[in-house]
């Protein structure tokens, strides 16, 4: 028997240091470089968590049963661990760090829980609220390269609550489907325009278990109004961001610190009355303009 082993058995401090010395000794093995220095240095963190503020089993356990529960609270449109890489700022810091730009480039956001893959299409100019309810938007504007270029072909998502700060994927999505939520394709312009309804401030989904999470820490669980848009256009690095009402009342709280004053918008309020598209509306409606400049494409 070594002394390093008769050590681990005799003195607590040591033994825990021989753990994290062994896990790291096998971790270390790994081929691909990227996933041996992302592994070790994990191993290094989570380790040095644990003996910082001395976790215990029980603890540990109740994290483990709660990440288990967290996993039945997650389907095709609604990412529940999402919500906690949100909520604990590291979706927008892992965003902010790996999306060098120039300052005229729109900033990039969080992309959030309820982004879904083959969102339908719809054409330009089309109202994509599919029976949502709430008061009509009009939004519109241009996808532009770092140039000021128009970006034609570039695929616009776009997805948002109704006026209960709800999304599809949460009212019966079986049922009902998509609504206030599209693709839509830009033509040589790079000019985008659709209908639909103002977003309002929602709080975090209220079922699942990252409220718990929040509901037992911070407290803060609501986010402003906004719109979600992801933009992927040929040549261009995609840009997932959001646009928020500049008159929400939660700007300077939002639960998942996804606000940026440059993606502040007015959201302004018309009597009824001719609308940018040249109808005639009968009540009162909300207008959106709004430019996406695209940064420089992955080199
Ligand atoms: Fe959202």
């Amino acid at each position: 028997m070594s002394n390093s082993t008769s050590k681990s058995i005799e003195n607590n401090y040591d033994a825990l240091e021989l753990i994290t010395e062994e896990v790291l000794k096998r971790y270390g093995d790994t081929p691909n470089p990227r996933l041996r220095e992302l592994m070790l240095s994990l191993i290094k963190h989570i380790h040095g968590f644990a003996k910082e503020v001395k976790l215990t089993a029980e603890e540990w356990a109740f994290t483990m049963s709660f990440l288990e529960e967290t996993g039945k609270w997650c389907s095709p449109g609604r990412n529940e661990f999402m919500i906690f890489s949100d909520a604990l700022g590291l979706s927008m810091l892992t965003i902010t760090q790996d999306y060098p730009r120039p300052a005229h480039a729109t900033e990039p956001t969080l992309v959030g829980p309820f982004l879904m893959e083959d969102a339908p299409q719809f054409p330009m100019g089309a109202n994509i609220s599919g029976g949502a309810a709430g008061t009509p938007m009009h939004a519109q504007g241009q996808v532009l390269d770092i140039h000021g270029k128009p970006v034609a072909n570039a695929v616009i998502d776009v997805w948002h609550s109704d006026d209960r700060g709800l999304y599809d994927v949460q009212d019966d999505f079986e049922e009902k489907g998509a609504w206030a939520r599209a693709a839509l394709t830009t033509g040589a312009d790079g000019r985008y325009s659709f209908w639909s309804v103002l977003p309002v401030d929602y709080p975090v989904p209220q079922d699942g278990t990252a409220i718990q999470m929040l509901k037992a820490t911070t407290g803060r669980s609501w986010r402003p109004a906004h719109l979600h848009f992801r933009i992927q256009a040929p040549g261009q690095r995609p840009l997932v961001t959001h646009i928020f009402d500049k008159n929400s009342k939660n700007l300077d709280g939002d639960a998942v610190f996804g606000v940026r004053p440059s993606l502040i918008a007015d959201f302004v309020h018309q009597a009824p009355g001719k609308a940018p598209d040249g109808q005639t509306m009968t009540r009162d409606f909300y207008t959106l303009d709004y430019n996406f400049v695209m940064t420089d494409p992955i080199k």
